[in-house]
């Protein structure tokens, strides 16, 4: 936010660069996500505590410091006149107290379906958005204050007296309400002006337009709307009471104040570097970059201005769980918010502004001549070279293949698949361990009864010895003749290849077909190529009864087909969330103890991806249409049409865009282009979430064409409050004894596979055990089954 002109090398910032290149083609939404963590009343101010597992209240009055109950966490806090608010972490319930007497609680707000986001309270009323729909509701309001109309959708509101205004989702327009009069006149006062961020005082309004230059409408009778001169983007964080407004100054993040009767001396915040001020009506409060402690100042302030208040450190932001894809990420963020998801930094920002996060993704050691060699991946069109080391021991390559080729086999031969060389005992380890590629078990430890992790873990499917299969090469003659001419009924999906036809061999195998989609633009033209040609690769090579296998392929003219095996029970996707599945063959999905061995299967078909095979491989989109499910009910891993092979130094592959399915990619991924393991980690814990919630990794929060949340953000934090029980798929029934426990595994598992940082998601193997754990207590409270067969029992 200031000029942390941080000490990042040029090639994070080229890096950084690219990452605002992907972040430019979204359109932006805007909100002043300031000063939610931090609240001023008449008499006190109030802040939410940074670096304790419990995000609680504290207070600051007359010279004392209060411990707010209840002793629980908030997302955001906001203060009114005589009291302030709180929205507890969930985001599903209100609590107000009154400043002036004793800090009673009082709960305005419980509602665990419709969520509160944006929290705005002016002299009396307290205003928030609804999570999803971003409409405005507002409570304790006099009768002359009229509710803002249901049909606007706000991207940030903010109160004052008597009215309350909100910065339109789409059109940027500022739109208030209120008592008639006075909402009417400050709404006309901005015209058709479109701001990005507003914050109103008792009777006027600041805000950033979208070239970054403040602007101030309203009463000025004591000079409170007279913006000293400068340039664009010279504010960010705003405060107003009233009779003054503040200001934080971009460069340096002094305060400047100005109206106020002159009484707000600059001498206190001119040499302070502040994140988020706060105003009372007569003083205003700041959070010091320094260290997070707060520092008042005004003639409201009875206390003497300038001195720290000793309240403990103040979060400078709510803690989300979101990828902060706008404005980044907070340093500091993950010890300040304690292991609970991360601070974004405060919109709005401008590209100017923009200092990268630090690397999320360190090399634990540099890279050595194998990870360079790797990443001359050859780029061939019709040729590529897998280059992959055992174990990450330099030098020692283990394969160069030569594919679809004339060059390397001639025309026309049966390509062998090469058996892994590893698929073992500890060199196993080599592959995931010795190279760091998959950091050590870090979060993953926080994992809840992690000391009854099952520490056998599953080996089963990993030998290809026993399965010396060639991919066998197809006519197109004959895929014709076994999808009756790529008939219409015979589709039966698209993936990121082609269009999936099922098909009958002659010998009567039924197999999918996946058919390359010649006729694209020639731009894709090439990555669809490499995709095609990888994927018959990898898949040729990997056996596994949890991953769905390739058969053959059928080259010829333009044509690209890819046979697998054809897996009855279709797609997870479509018995979560397919409207006309649901009801029927889904049922057989709807138990807690079937979508657990669901999500294990599928688990031990990415471990194997990323921790037996070799060269490892990191699939890159994993999604609950990737997970087929067989004419057992067992479920395999599909579509590795993404797939690139894991490089020796996992840190370092960059590809040239972020590939995957809206919803699943992991933000980091997505944020700096890094792709690791615990990209697919990432997507696995959606599919989790997915199974627990019954929702698609994007929904609509509501019928009438809300906004659309992701799955992520609406499940974690009712996980982390303990809420799970809340949001469990109603299709299935309760869980009941032990099932209880299960699913709760799965959910700890699921929040913490959707973290931010790739670091601190667990690796595969970790989830493979927590997921085998829950199984085995599902089936222990059905009595009979003891956790010694489960192995058996859930493959
Ligand atoms: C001012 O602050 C000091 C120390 O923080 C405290 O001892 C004193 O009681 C406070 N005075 C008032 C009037 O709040
Ligand atoms: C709040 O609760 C947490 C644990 O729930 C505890 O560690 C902490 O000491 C409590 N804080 C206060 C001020 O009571
Ligand atoms: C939550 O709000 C919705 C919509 O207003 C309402 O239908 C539902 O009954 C409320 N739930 C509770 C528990 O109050
Ligand atoms: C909960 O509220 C906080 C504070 O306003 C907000 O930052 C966060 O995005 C909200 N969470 C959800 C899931 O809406
Ligand atoms: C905004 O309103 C002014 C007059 O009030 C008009 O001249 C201008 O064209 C309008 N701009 C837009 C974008 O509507
Ligand atoms: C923003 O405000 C400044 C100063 O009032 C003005 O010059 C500029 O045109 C405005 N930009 C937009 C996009 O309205
Ligand atoms: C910040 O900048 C302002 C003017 O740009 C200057 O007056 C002030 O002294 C600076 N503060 C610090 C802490 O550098
Ligand atoms: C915060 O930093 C200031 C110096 O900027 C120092 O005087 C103060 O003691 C620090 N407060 C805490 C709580 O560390
Ligand atoms: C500041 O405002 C409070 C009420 O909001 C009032 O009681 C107090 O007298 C004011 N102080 C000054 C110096 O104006």
């Amino acid at each position: 936010m200031k000029n942390n002109k941080s000490p990042f090398s040029a090639a994070t910032f080229t890096l950084f660069n690219a990452t605002l290149l992907i972040l430019s083609s979204l359109s932006p939404t805007h909100a002043l996500g300031s000063a939610a963590t931090l609240a001023a009343t008449s008499s006190a101010v109030c802040g939410v505590v940074a670096s304790e597992p419990t995000r609680r209240i504290a207070c600051y009055r007359h010279g004392e410091v209060v411990a707010v109950a209840p002793n629980v966490s908030f997302s955001a806090i906001s203060g009114g006149r005589s009291y302030f608010c709180g929205l507890r972490s969930g985001n599903y319930s209100l609590l107000c107290w009154d400043t002036l007497s004793g800090f009673q609680s009082k709960r305005l707000y419980n509602n665990g379906t419709v969520l509160l986001e944006k929290l705005a309270l002016g002299d009396s009323q307290v205003c928030a958005t609804v999570v999803g729909a971003g409409t405005a509701s507002c409570w304790r309001t006099n009768a002359a204050f009229e509710s803002p109309s249901g049909s606007d959708r706000f991207d940030s509101i903010s109160s004052g007296s008597g009215f309350s205004c909100g910065i339109l989702k789409g059109s940027d327009r500022v739109r208030c309400w209120g008592v008639g009069s006075i909402a009417r006149k400050m709404e006309s006062e901005f015209g058709n002006m479109s701001l990005v961020s507003l914050v109103a005082g008792e009777s006027h309004i600041c805000g950033l337009n979208s070239s970054g230059y403040l602007v101030c409408r309203g009463s000025n009778d004591f000079g409170q709307i007279d913006v000293p001169e400068g340039g664009a983007l010279e504010f960010s964080g705003l405060a107003l009471g009233a009779e003054h407004t503040c200001a934080i100054r971009r460069s340096n993040g002094s305060v400047v104040c100005w109206g106020g009767r002159g009484l707000f001396e600059d001498d206190v915040t001119k040499t302070v570097s502040f994140e988020v001020i706060v105003s009372g009506s007569n003083f205003t409060c700041g959070l010091t970059t320094n260290n997070f402690s707060v520092i008042c100042w005004g003639p409201g302030w009875a206390n003497g201005s300038g001195y720290e208040i000793p309240l403990p450190p103040i979060l400078p932001g709510p803690c989300v769980q979101s990828s902060c894809s706008e404005c980044g990420i907070y340093p500091q963020s993950e010890s300040l918010c304690s292991g609970y998801g991360n601070i974004c930094k405060p919109k709005p920002c401008w590209p100017e502004m923009l200092v990268p996060a630090p690397p999320a993704v360190v090399p634990a050691s540099p890279p050595g001549p194998a990870a360079s060699r790797s990443k001359a991946l050859t780029k061939g069109l019709l040729a590529f070279a897998i280059v992959g080391c055992v174990g990450g021991v330099a030098g020692i390559c283990t394969a160069i293949y030569c594919l679809w080729t004339g060059v390397c086999f001639g025309k026309k031969k049966v390509h062998n698949s090469v058996q892994p060389t590893i698929t073992r005992g500890g060199s196993v380890n080599g592959v995931g361990g010795s190279n760091n590629s998959i950091s050590p078990p870090s979060r993953s430890s926080t994992i809840r009864r992690q000391g009854s992790r099952i520490m056998r873990r599953q080996r089963s499917g990993t030998s290809s010895t026993k399965h010396p299969e060639r991919a066998e090469e197809f006519t197109l003659a004959e895929l014709v003749a076994a999808t009756n001419n790529f008939a219409l009924e015979n589709k039966i999906g698209a993936g990121s290849y082609g269009v999936v036809y099922k098909g009958k061999l002659l010998d009567g195998r039924e197999v999918a077909i996946k058919r390359g989609d010649t006729s694209t633009k020639m731009k894709k033209f090439q990555e669809k190529e490499t995709a095609f040609e990888s994927e018959l690769a990898f898949l040729s090579r990997l056996h596994h009864k949890h991953l769905v296998r390739l058969v053959g392929f059928c080259e010829e003219k333009d044509e690209r087909l890819l046979v697998y095996e054809y897996m009855k029970n279709g797609a997870l996707y479509d018995h979560l969330h397919d409207k006309n599945n649901v009801d029927k063959s889904s049922s057989v999905l709807n138990s807690w103890r079937m979508r657990i061995k669901v999500a294990l299967d599928a688990s031990r078909g990415i471990e194997y991806l990323h921790n037996y095979a070799v060269p490892s491989i990191i699939h890159r989109d994993i999604k609950s249409s990737n997970i087929l499910i067989d004419a057992t009910w067992t479920a395999r891993v599909s579509d590795f049409g993404l797939s690139l092979m894991s490089p020796e130094s996992n840190h370092d592959f960059r590809p040239m865009k972020a590939a995957g399915t809206v919803g699943y990619i992991d933000p980091e991924y997505y944020g700096l282009n890094v792709l690791t393991a615990k990209s697919d980690v990432y997507g696995l814990g959606v599919v989790l979430l997915e199974l627990l919630t019954g929702k698609r990794a994007i929904f609509k929060n509501d019928e009438n064409g809300g906004t659309p949340v992701s799955v992520v953000d609406f499940a974690v934090p009712l996980i982390m409050a303990g809420e799970l029980a809340k949001i469990l798929d109603p299709r299935v029934e309760p869980p009941e004894m032990n099932e209880t426990e299960a699913v709760e595994l799965v959910g700890y598992t699921a929040m913490h596979c959707v973290n931010l940082e790739g670091k601190d998601r667990p690796t595969m193997a970790d989830i493979v055990a927590n997921l085998e754990r829950a199984l085995a207590l599902c089936d222990s409270s059905h009595g009979s089954i003891s956790s010694g067969t489960i192995s058996i029992v859930s493959d």
